[in-house]
């Protein structure tokens, strides 16, 4: 029984999930080469993924928040540098597009970031802006009839697949007393003059997932490429990013649920001291704590999923689900290696390579520190938990 998930959520997951587990020969060549291969994410487009909870008249297949975030427990269980490629395209760009965009915006590339060719990227980080994103240096002046954008983004997720990233630029001056004012969201095709994709970062996990830096150097767009009102990017930022945020802590759920049950196979059979070493309870308490915590995770995700599909406010809850369920995964990836113990430290089991990945979710979408700030200033405000 799960709350908050229905039958055909679940089925939806199921199919994911089965589908992903015939990837796992190709996982170790993949995160070698750095890259995703185009025939996944292709394979991605046909199942549906891609355009999981776009309204079907918009070509989508119009799931639910909640079906989503479990389809991504299952990608990342299976392998996560794939789930945060989906989790980016599917619940940021494509959720933004949604919200935010013109037919003709939606018309030109909702079809593209989901049918499998390309997978799109959200550019808001700066290499002097990560944590306090208003502080973006990113610039948009007015050029003719449309917007010329300079600057220079860093950390952007699927830059190299991307038929589009949504950019955040500033119009005008910097007003210190409002940071944000002025922020402005742009689709900016990136085979645009101008564009110029940076070197992929070499990273401690995920690493088939692209994170590169995206420079703009004088790229012009029309005045259609301009995503909801001008001025008014970064609130569409931020709740894009609340959206993002179940994503991550969904991915954090089945990155712990996959590390654990490795250790919990490998504890089974591991003999020590004449007794499978599960008989230990050195070795069996840390997996039900695991156990106990991952369910626990799932139910904050869920419920920031259930609350944000009936249009309920969901920031706080979004928060407090991604700051748990990434720092569990931290605790979960520890446990499952150190159960393995020598073994765990090796490639041959993918705990490491869990423990690397599940790294970065204390990290990306918002650090757990920003989490901690989001959910005190919503408690202080005296706003009630969904
Ligand atoms: N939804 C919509 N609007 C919101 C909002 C939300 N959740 N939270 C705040 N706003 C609005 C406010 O109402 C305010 O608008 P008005 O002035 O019009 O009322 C405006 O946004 C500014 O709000 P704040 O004063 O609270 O903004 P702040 O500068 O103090 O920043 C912050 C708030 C929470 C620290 C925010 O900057 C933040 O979340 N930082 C982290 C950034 C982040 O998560 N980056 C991740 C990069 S993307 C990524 O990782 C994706 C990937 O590729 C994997």
């Amino acid at each position: 029984m799960r709350p908050f998930v229905a039958g055909t959520e679940r089925d939806l997951a199921s199919a994911v999930a089965e589908w992903a587990l015939s990837l796992r020969e190709r996982i170790p060549a993949a995160e070698k080469a750095g890259e995703i291969p185009r025939d996944v994410i292709r394979e991605l487009g046909r199942l549906g993924v891609l355009g999981m909870t776009v309204p079907e008249p918009l070509g989508g297949l119009g799931a639910s928040t909640v079906a989503f975030a479990l389809v991504l427990e299952e990608l990342a269980a299976a392998w996560p540098s794939l789930a945060v490629a989906v989790a980016v395209n599917t619940g940021i760009v494509d959720g933004t597009l949604v919200r935010h965009g013109t037919p003709e915006q939606l018309r030109r590339w909702l079809p593209r970031l989901i049918d499998g060719s390309g997978l799109g990227a959200f550019a808001l980080s700066e290499p002097s802006s990560g944590s306090d994103a208003a502080s973006l240096r990113a610039t948009a002046i007015r050029d003719g009839d449309g917007w010329r954008l300079n600057g220079r983004k860093q950390f952007i997720t699927n830059a190299r697949y991307a038929p589009l990233a949504i950019v955040f630029a500033r119009i005008g001056e910097t007003d210190p007393a409002r940071a944000h004012a002025g922020i402005t969201a742009f689709a900016v095709p990136l085979d645009a003059p101008g564009v110029v994709i940076g070197t992929a970062e070499r990273k401690l996990g995920l690493l088939a997932s692209d994170t590169s830096a995206l420079v703009l150097d004088g790229v012009r767009v029309d005045r259609d490429a301009v995503v909801g009102e001008v001025g008014k990017g970064f609130a569409l930022a931020l709740a894009a990013l609340d959206g993002g945020r179940v994503g991550i802590a969904a991915q954090s759920v089945g990155i712990a649920r996959a590390a654990i049950a490795i250790a919990r196979d490998y504890a089974k059979h591991r003999t020590q001291f004449g007794r499978p070493i599960v008989d230990f309870e050195g070795v069996r308490f840390p997996l039900a704590r695991s156990e106990g915590e991952i369910a626990a995770a799932r139910l904050l995700f869920l419920r920031a999923a259930w609350l944000k599909d009936h249009g309920r406010p969901f920031t706080r809850e979004a928060a407090m689900a991604k700051l748990y369920a990434s720092e569990m995964a931290q605790r979960a990836t520890h446990a499952a290696v150190q159960t393995l113990g020598g073994y765990g430290y090796m490639r041959e089991y993918a705990v490491e390579r869990y423990a690397r990945d599940g790294r970065a979710t204390t990290i990306y979408e918002g650090t757990s520190e920003i989490q901690r700030l989001v959910i005190a200033r919503s408690l202080l405000l005296g706003l009630q938990a969904g």
